[in-house]
């Protein structure tokens, strides 16, 4: 078995962790912190889980944790995981950030988005984890940096066409993203009132994932690609929808696309390629690892319009931190993500 801790177990991220490992046959989750409801159950601050996770919270030992856990997944705020993640590796305990600390090639990227006093990678087997671009060099980590959810959507959505040279590097990418995007701690703009029938742009042109969303298309594209993004809050808890506008370089018709993207992510399991005329929805996905893909031509503009739908906790986050550990410890890289997606 895989021993599992989880270092911030009552976030949004936490809790979707512990409902998808609550249900992985290869997995026994040992640990699990809270600073806010340590020593009370964890099915006791969520009761969702009753029956299948009743494990106390404990205050966040990194040494009582690396003593029983074979991985550690922080799911804490961005800035927690570098000084964890740097123990860990030296007791030969695996972590999964969930967090931004480990996404950037370059951590001077991370210092100017994100701020703070942080260190380089040096000497840490370090991956940006996601497993349809990494598979290979996530089974060899030591530390996985798990994408954030909009660059999830995002990445999917383009990259068969800048790694087939389809498009050109500018695009321009609309999201929308229900509001347990923004965790579970009380915000002005997260109240009821602000966001029920109701829909706002937000950081716009200055979202922190635009420069983790730049560097890997870039490496895609094999050139500089330039992202301009404008996220929105949409009155949902779960599920973000992507649009993102592209520059066709050569007239194609969406059936000559849709052969592009079957034939880039015929073995990825987790994303799905819809029919022509098929557009995605936040519903088809909710609850899933799935990632929808759609996409349409608009002959007028000679603009290819593709729409990316995941849901931000799963794909966008938890489900894929899974696969990332499936991946890492060598097992069915499905193992307790075959999940049906819950609809209506
Ligand atoms: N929500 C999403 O859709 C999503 C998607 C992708 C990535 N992420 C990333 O995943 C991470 C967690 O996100 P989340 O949405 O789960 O956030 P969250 O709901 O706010 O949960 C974070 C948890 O961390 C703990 N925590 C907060 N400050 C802490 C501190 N100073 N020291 C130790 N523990 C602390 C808190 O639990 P206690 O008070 O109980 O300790 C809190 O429950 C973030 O880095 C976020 O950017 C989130």
């Amino acid at each position: 078995m895989i021993r599992v801790g989880i270092f911030g177990a009552t976030g949004y991220t936490g809790v979707e962790l512990i409902r998808i490992l609550s249900k992985h046959e290869k997995v026994e989750i040992k640990y699990l912190s809270s600073q806010s409801y340590n020593t009370k159950a964890i099915s006791d601050v969520y009761s969702s889980l009753i029956g299948f996770c009743d494990k106390e919270l404990e205050e966040l030992s990194l040494e009582k944790a690396m003593s029983e856990c074979d991985v550690i997944f922080t799911a804490l705020p961005s800035g927690h995981a570098s000084k964890i993640a740097r123990e860990a590796v030296k007791k030969g305990v695996k972590v999964i950030d969930l967090g931004a600390d480990f996404r950037f090639d370059d951590y001077s990227v991370y210092k100017e988005w994100y701020g703070g006093d942080y260190k380089n990678y040096e000497g840490i087997k370090r991956v940006y984890g996601l497993p349809e671009v990494y598979r290979e060099k996530i089974k060899e980590a030591e530390v996985v940096g798990n994408p954030g959810c909009y660059p999830t959507s995002v990445i999917l959505g383009l990259m068969p066409l800048l790694k087939n040279g389809i498009i050109e590097g500018n695009v321009i990418v609309d999201s929308k993203s229900g509001v347990s995007g923004a965790g579970h701690n009380p915000s002005h703009n997260n109240m009821y009132a602000e966001c029920n029938e109701n829909i706002k742009a937000y950081n716009v042109a200055k979202h922190r994932h635009i420069p983790e969303m730049e560097q890997e298309l870039s490496k895609v594209f094999g050139e500089k690609v330039s992202v301009v993004f404008t996220p929105h809050l949409a009155p949902m808890t779960r599920g973000i929808l992507s649009t993102m506008y592209c520059k066709l370089k050569k007239d194609m018709d969406v059936n000559t696309v849709y052969n592009v993207y079957t034939d880039f992510y015929k073995n990825e399991y987790f994303v799905k390629v819809l029919q022509p005329g098929d557009y995605p929805a936040t519903k088809n996905v909710y609850g899933s690892n799935f990632c929808h893909i759609g996409f349409e031509v608009d002959k007028h503009t000679n603009t290819l319009i593709v729409m990316s739908a995941i849901d931000n906790l799963v794909k966008g986050a938890s489900g894929q931190a899974v696969q990332n550990m499936n991946i890492m410890f060598g097992i069915d890289e499905n193992t307790g993500l075959d999940i049906v997606p819950i609809y209506p």
